[in-house]
């Protein structure tokens, strides 16, 4: 059975989010969900998760998952807000017991926050596999970017997460914390050694100038065209172009908000005695 796609992007930070599903009136995922948020006033918004409900209505959709790829460092999830009004199941990779871990550190995060990965769902492991109503899915590993990232493979799609970007972008950045260029590198070659006519799915497109928004290639397109990992780029030319790029980079603009809310799988953190969640701003530790 194909995968029914939906897609919406979001382009404030350039994110999209995707509603896979089997048949109008049948059972949905949708996959890394946007939750908006204003920096300068610390307000957060559901209209884009709004929009992907809307979409699951109309086509009268039972939601069994909600996917993410990996703790987002870009954009809030809106995981949670989707589950309290569509239901579905939240999972990301297994690994994600680790980024808590370093994040835990990093923000001082309350002593009770659990680092057994338990505010989501279900854990995926490496080659999991799960349905969405009549669609088989599989959970893949590919870390780099960050040490918990996944793919989910649903049939001739894959939704690739931060890993790829389109061939006229390149590559994901690998200098948060736990990035690895070399595994990243390994973890794209083995998406690109799939069938060459599988579809591939972004998490984000930064379109050079003159071209609109896009998020589907394919295997073929990938390997011929890719400015960064196109066949013939060895790991270690990989890795060198990766390193020296990512020291240029600057930090996103949501990176602290987004993760303190992403490890808990898109809840805020504890309100405090008078009511007020709060997210902190480490200083001088990042
Ligand atoms: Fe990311």
């Amino acid at each position: 059975m194909e995968p029914q796609i939906e897609a919406f992007f979001d382009p404030i930070t350039s994110t999209v989010t995707y509603v896979v599903y089997d048949e109008p009136g049948g059972r949905a995922a949708v996959i890394d969900p946007v939750l908006d948020y204003d920096p300068k006033s610390g307000r957060t918004g559901t209209d884009s998760a709004d929009r992907v409900l809307a979409f699951l209505a109309a086509r009268r959709l039972k939601l069994d998952w909600i996917l993410e790829t990996h703790a987002h460092a870009d954009h809030l999830s809106s995981a949670r807000h989707i589950k309290r009004r569509a239901g579905g199941r939240i999972g990301i990779g297994e690994h994600i017991r680790e980024v808590q871990g370093v994040f835990k550190k990093i923000f001082n995060l309350e002593p009770d926050f659990r680092l057994d990965g338990s505010q989501f769902d279900h854990l995926f492991a490496e080659d999991e596999t799960f349905r969405i109503g009549g669609l088989e899915g599989k959970a893949l590993f590919v870390p780099g970017h960050t040490p918990a990232d996944m793919a989910y493979q649903i049939g001739d799609a894959v939704f690739i997460g931060d890993t790829m970007f389109m061939p006229d972008v390149g590559t994901a950045r690998c200098d948060f914390p736990g990035g690895n260029a070399r595994l990243l590198y390994r973890s794209m070659r083995r998406l690109l050694s799939l069938p060459e006519e599988t579809r591939l799915f972004m998490c984000h497109d930064y379109p050079p100038a003159g071209r609109q928004p896009a998020w589907e290639t394919t295997v073929r397109a990938e390997r011929s065209a890719n400015i960064h990992i196109r066949d013939g780029v060895t790991e270690q030319q990989f890795v060198a172009m990766r390193t020296a790029r990512d020291s240029t980079l600057e930090l996103p603009v949501l990176i602290l908000p987004s993760v303190q809310i992403n490890i808990r799988a898109g809840e805020l953190p504890p309100a405090e005695e008078n009511g007020i969640s709060y997210l902190k701003i480490p200083v001088n530790a990042l």
